[in-house]
């Protein structure tokens, strides 16, 4: 059973996820009308797929504790940005965001001597450290490219081999 104070934070969790997964599908729409970012289209269209299989392991499973899973509304993401590196960067602070709203979820269960959701946590604070890493090599590699085309090329033809995408299970 989950006491009152997981509930609502696990719920405020299933929001963050869905808000991802949204901001990550406005990414990926912005980013299939550009000229030759197929790849990073691609990349964004499944990372907000990712980001909802994330928000509905934790419908499942507060659900299947005694809980109910609110089903949040949404805000309208970013629709454009005003390069690739600026996107990318959203999606760092976006990734740091929800790291730390995992973590602070971890502390309540903590708290709150509930050690089937923080067992249950642990996948989240793995997958976060790869999204992490996964972010800030993007970033690194958008940094050295800067307005060489060529590089871009590059990085759009290899970001799906990149640990793009790959998502645990
Ligand atoms: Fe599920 Fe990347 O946050």
């Amino acid at each position: 059973m989950l006491s009152k104070k997981i509930l609502e934070a696990l719920n405020k969790q299933v929001l963050m996820e869905a808000q991802s997964s949204q901001a990550y599908l406005g990414m990926a729409s912005w980013a299939e009308i550009q000229p030759g970012l197929d790849g990073v289209a691609a990349f964004f269209f499944k990372h907000s797929d990712e980001e909802r299989m994330h928000m509905l392991k934790l419908i499942h499973f507060i659900n299947e504790r005694g809980g109910f899973a609110v089903i949040p509304a949404l805000q309208q993401p970013a629709l454009t940005f005003v390069s690739l590196k600026k996107a990318f960067e959203e999606l760092l602070k976006h990734e740091l965001a929800v790291s730390e709203s995992i973590n602070d979820l971890v502390d309540i269960s903590l708290q709150e001597k509930d050690y089937a959701t923080h067992n249950f946590l642990q996948w989240y604070v793995m997958e976060q450290m790869e999204e992490e890493k996964l972010a800030m090599d993007c970033n690194a590699k958008l940094e050295m490219i800067g307005d060489d085309r060529s590089g871009l090329y590059l990085f759009d033809r290899d970001i799906m081999s990149m640990g793009a995408g790959g998502g645990r299970k």
